[in-house]
C-alpha cells in the first residue's frame, strides 16, 4: 500500500490517500487537545499509544459482531481505514453521568444512570460542537430517519460491547464519543477512534470512594500525566486480546 498526498488534519490525526481509493493511511499525532483547541500540548507517547488502543478495540468489537472502517495496523502511530463518508456528528453514550451532562442538569458527577443516554451533538468547531435531538437532526436535513435509526442502533451495540470489553479489564466506561460514516458501498459503519481522548474510563477503588481517571480528563483538568493512564488502559486491553 502507498501512502499518497495528505488530505485532512485534524486535533489528533492526520488522513492520507493511498493508491486504493477505498483505503486511508491514518497517522495519530502526539497532540493534545480540550476545550474546542483552546488548551493545546504536545505529549510525547500518545499518538502511538492511541493507535495502539484503538486496533485492539476495534478487533474485540468485531469478535462481538460489531464491525468499523479499520482494516489493518502499520507502524506504532499508523493505520489503514475505510475510506468513509462522514455524518457530521459527534454520537455520545453515557452510562454513569459526568462532564457536560453532570453540569447542564446539576446533577453530580459518579451518578449511575437508570438506562444509558445517547446524545448527538453537530460536528462544527466553529460552532463549538452544539447539542441538537432527533428531530433537529432530521429537519435540518443532516441525517434521514433511516440513517437516525442505524447509527442509534450501531451506538447501543457499540456501547454493550464496549461495556462488556471494559468490565473485563475492571474499568468503568461511564461516557464515550464515536463517529460513523457511510462506506463507498453505501453501509453505515463505526469510524474514527475509541480511545481514552474519547471516553471516560475510571478505575473505580475502595467500593466507589476513589474514582482514578485512566482518560483524557487527566489533561483536561489538570489531574495528572496521561501517559501511565494510558499504557494500563493498552495492557489490560492487550491482555484481555491475548485471553480472547
Ligand atoms: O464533555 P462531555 O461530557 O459531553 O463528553 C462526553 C464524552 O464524549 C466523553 O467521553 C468525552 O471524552 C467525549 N467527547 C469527545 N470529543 C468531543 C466531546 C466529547 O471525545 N469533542
Amino acid at each position: 500500500m502507498e501512502k499518497l498526498e495528505k488530505l485532512y488534519e485534524g486535533k489528533a490525526k492526520k488522513l492520507f490517500a493511498t493508491d486504493d481509493p477505498e483505503v486511508l493511511w491514518v497517522e495519530y499525532m502526539n497532540q493534545a487537545t480540550a476545550g474546542n483547541g483552546a488548551k493545546k500540548a504536545q505529549i510525547e507517547g500518545k499518538g502511538s499509544l492511541n493507535n495502539r488502543i484503538t486496533a485492539v478495540i476495534f478487533d474485540l468489537l468485531k469478535a462481538r459482531g460489531v464491525d468499523s472502517h479499520f482494516v489493518s495496523s502499520l507502524s506504532d502511530t499508523e493505520q489503514l481505514v475505510r475510506k468513509m463518508d462522514m455524518f457530521p456528528l459527534e454520537i455520545i453514550m453515557r452510562n454513569t453521568a459526568a462532564g457536560s451532562f453532570a453540569k447542564r442538569y446539576g446533577v453530580e458527577e459518579g451518578t449511575p444512570l437508570k438506562q444509558p443516554i445517547l446524545e448527538f451533538c453537530v460536528k462544527d468547531d466553529a460552532l463549538g460542537d452544539p447539542f441538537i435531538n432527533n428531530d433537529g437532526l432530521i429537519a435540518l436535513g443532516i441525517v434521514t430517519e433511516e440513517e437516525l435509526d442505524e447509527i442509534s442502533r450501531q451506538a447501543r451495540a457499540v456501547n454493550e460491547a464496549l461495556l462488556d470489553i471494559f468490565s473485563k479489564i475492571d474499568v468503568r466506561l461511564v461516557d464515550f464519543k464515536i463517529e460513523e460514516g457511510r462506506t463507498a458501498d453505501g453501509r453505515i459503519l463505526l469510524a474514527d477512534e475509541i480511545t481514552p481522548d474519547t471516553c471516560r474510563l475510571w478505575d473505580v477503588k475502595d467500593g466507589g470512594e476513589t474514582i482514578e481517571h485512566l482518560d483524557k480528563d487527566l489533561f483536561r483538568r489538570d489531574l495528572g500525566n496521561i501517559i501511565p493512564a494510558y499504557e494500563q488502559i493498552l495492557e489490560r486491553l492487550e491482555q484481555l486480546a491475548d485471553a480472547e
